[in-house]
């Protein structure tokens, strides 16, 4: 069956309902609009919407949601599109959602430590926010600056701090969400331990829109660490800089970054982004980046001292470490923006593998053997504290890994080679549309049932971003 097929199609008199809903200057159908919001951050894939809606309110969107609902009309909700697996892209035409209006920051509960907000906030303002009333939202992907929180939520984000304080799940409480027959519901309670029938919060999280759209979220938050230090220490083989991670841990040493990046990559990303003072060293295969934070300074210095000797030991080349704020933020950008430089220099394809942090040696060399055997080009970098590698692929003419055949080839020897080494295809992007034809691979039939039968459920029309995750029929 052909998805699109059972699907209505935004007629002139639905385009009225939604003016008359949202007030005609936020509805859009122009050609500029159409373009932008059929697009994301992920590879080439362009999916154009019919029309872009940009509610204000709850109620506004659940009006929006009954009328696609009793015609049977796609809804597709969309954060900053930021996303790197295809997860707000409209890949059957329809409403394309933006949250952009929603981004108020609703209530900071200084006693509770907890943060009420719509999903249109930008998460690195959100952070600040919080900050400067001494409290921390600690999951930070690479695009903090520009994705919204709402987006977060959809695809359970992560990023360099995940490795002490956990991903987006850890700190979501409560989420308001409305159902796609326009029903509006919390999903928890705004505490801290909560024992109550099924977990529809952590259901919610990750789900990629398929299931309800999150209007409010009720986030946990702690006190902010006061100090951190951070170092940059060059490896001359990947492996090596990979073993050197599992040695710090091994220590009993829990660092608030521990990152890996290539050289090609930290190359091509100093290329684009000053390095400033940063040492992008020459004839060294890797680096690693390691943050340690904390109220002591004098503890952090030490238990830097022994990271410092440990890396040392296992053979890294002259440690930078980064002196002030400036110096910092320089090496954190060059980190920060390793995707998007490296994607600009032709590394169109991202993956998102994760495995159990011993396992990361492996997975590099079976990386670069499966480049050896399918003649690509790779790059790796990422989250190594995790196990959490982002692998950028280059091959000579494919520029999208969906649906090209030859690297469908490629992706289902990778996933397999995670698969083996205990870990799975998605640690913090999602599966979207790009890594659906893999889930098979980490899931079995009785597995894969039980979420078509979660998806009906909540949406039994289908309605809500469709063709993404997996299949429904
Ligand atoms: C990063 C994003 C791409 O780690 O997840 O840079
Ligand atoms: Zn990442």
């Amino acid at each position: 069956m052909i998805l699109n097929d059972i699907y209505e199609k935004v007629t002139p008199p639905i385009i009225r309902d939604f003016k008359n809903i949202v007030g005609s200057s936020y509805v859009f159908d122009d050609h500029e609009s159409l373009y932008k919001y059929g697009r994301d951050e992920t590879e080439n894939l362009y999916y154009q919407p019919e029309i872009v809606v940009k509610p204000r309110t709850t109620e506004e969107i659940s009006a929006i949601l009954k009328i696609c609902n009793h015609h049977k009309i796609p809804l597709t909700a969309r954060g900053a599109g930021t996303g790197l697996s295809g997860g707000a892209l409209p890949k059957c035409g329809g409403v394309v959602l933006s949250l952009e209006r929603m981004n108020s920051i609703l209530h900071i509960d200084e006693k509770n430590f907890q943060v009420t907000t719509e999903p249109g906030v930008i998460t690195e303002i959100l952070q600040n926010e919080v900050k400067a009333k001494g409290l921390f939202y600690p999951p930070d992907p690479s695009s903090r600056g520009s994705c919204f929180i709402g987006g977060n939520i959809a695809e359970n984000s992560g990023g360099p701090k995940a490795v002490k304080y956990g991903v987006v799940k850890d700190y979501v409480l409560n989420l308001e969400v409305v159902l796609p027959n326009g029903e509006v519901m919390w999903t928890g309670a705004n505490v801290l331990k909560n024992a109550t029938g099924y977990n529809l919060t952590q259901l919610i999280v990750g789900s990629e829109g398929t299931l309800a759209i999150v209007t409010k979220i009720v986030l946990k938050l702690i006190p902010h660490p006061k100090y951190d230090l951070l170092l940059l220490a060059p490896f001359s083989s990947l492996e090596k800089a990979g073993e050197a991670v599992n040695a710090i841990f091994l220590a009993g040493h829990n660092p608030s970054a521990m990152e890996l990046v290539e050289i090609d990559a930290l190359q091509i990303v100093s290329e684009m982004v000053s390095a400033g003072s940063i040492p992008v060293h020459e004839g060294v295969a890797a680096h690693l980046i390691i943050e340690v934070d904390g109220n002591d300074q004098d503890i952090l210095l030490k238990e830097m001292e022994s990271i410092n000797h440990i890396l040392e030991e296992m053979g890294a080349g002259e440690i930078f470490f980064a002196d002030d704020a400036v110096q910092k933020e320089a090496l954190w950008k060059l980190r920060r923006r390793t995707a998007e430089a490296v994607k600009l220099k032709g590394y169109t394809i991202e993956e998102d593998t994760v495995v159990p942090r011993a396992a990361l040696p492996d997975l590099i060399r079976g990386v670069k053997e499966l480049g050896i055997a399918h003649r690509f080009h790779a790059v790796c970098y990422g989250h190594a504290g995790d196990g959490n590698l982002h692998i950028r692929i280059k091959k000579e003419g494919i520029i999208n890994s969906y649906q090209n055949p030859e690297m469908q080839q490629i992706l289902c020897a990778l996933f397999k080679l995670v698969k083996s080494l205990g870990g799975t295809i998605s640690g913090e992007h999602g599966i979207g549309l790009i890594q659906k034809p893999y889930m098979h691979l980490v899931f079995n039939e009785a597995a894969l049932n039980i979420m078509r039968s979660i998806k009906k459920s909540f949406d039994p029309n289908n309605i809500l971003n469709p063709g993404k995750i997996f299949d429904y029929e």
